[in-house]
């Protein structure tokens, strides 16, 4: 459980007004170069980190309101398609971690092209079960939170490769299987903790080792569950399994 305290409530509220005004201002410059520019590599590169940060920044706020709604059992209940979240989701998660692909899956002009785009890069998507063709019934942002979470993870920590599966008949079932270092048996336990964060080489991707431990606070209040096979050099696969709400 999160301990309630006043200030972060009053912090994430707070930031949330200035982060924005960064980010549309940031994005604003970026999208009207014809206007504002022309800009330099320089200018060009910074404008664009400033805007992948910001957008860091907003999407954290974001995930700690959303575990602070759900602990007070605040869930929507939509109806939507698994594949179109789950695109959703990893469209914002590249954006993040790989722009460089991002900005290819822009110029897709429909689903098969952005398809192949993933397929070139490394990604592939399997959907089988009832959620094919049938929406699923639950808050489809804290979805997306969970499945944002796993997939910015994989594409941290893999390789070469990330296999997304989506599965089940009732309960929803969605693994995100990377072919990267993997997790040792014994800090498997440790992950899920907050700010916990493996350290072993001083190259490795940075985080802030929050986002498992919003995903399992989610999951639990969903009275789901999620899993790991790991090992050391084994890559990770992490399922979720959640009933409909
Ligand atoms: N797919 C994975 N492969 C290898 N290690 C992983 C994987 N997913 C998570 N980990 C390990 O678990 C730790 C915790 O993950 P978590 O998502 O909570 O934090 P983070 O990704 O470091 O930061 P954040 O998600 O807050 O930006 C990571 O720092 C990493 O050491
Ligand atoms: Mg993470």
């Amino acid at each position: 459980m999160i301990r309630k305290d006043p200030l972060v409530d009053l912090l994430i509220h707070d930031l949330t007004g200035p982060l924005s005004i960064v980010f549309a201002s940031v994005n604003n410059l970026i999208n009207k170069e014809e206007k504002y520019g022309p800009y330099n590599d320089y200018q060009k590169e910074t404008l664009k980190r400033i805007l992948r940060n910001a957008g860091k920044a907003k999407g954290l706020l974001q995930e700690m309101i959303e575990v602070y709604r759900s602990e007070e059992g605040l869930f929507r209940k939509d109806q939507f398609l698994i594949e179109e979240t789950l695109l959703d989701a990893l469209r914002d998660a590249i954006e993040i971690i790989k722009p460089e692909i991002g900005e290819e899956l822009a110029g897709a002009k429909n689903k098969n092209q952005f398809k192949s785009i993933l397929q070139k890069n490394g990604i592939s998507l399997e959907m089988s079960g009832r959620y094919c063709a049938t929406p699923f019934s639950h808050d489809q942002k804290k979805i997306r939170q969970i499945i944002r979470n796993l997939i910015s993870n994989a594409l941290k920590y893999r390789k070469n490769i990330m296999k997304l599966s989506v599965t089940g008949d009732l309960d929803l079932i969605i693994s995100v299987e990377d072919d990267g270092q993997g997790i040792a048996k014994e800090k498997q336990d440790y992950i899920f903790k907050r700010f916990f964060n493996i350290k072993d080489k001083e190259s490795g991707p940075e985080g802030l080792g929050f986002g498992l431990s919003c995903v399992k606070n989610l999951i639990e209040m969903m009275k789901g569950e999620i899993s790991l096979k790991s090992g050391e050099d084994a890559g990770s696969c992490f399922t979720v399994r959640i009933p409909p709400l």
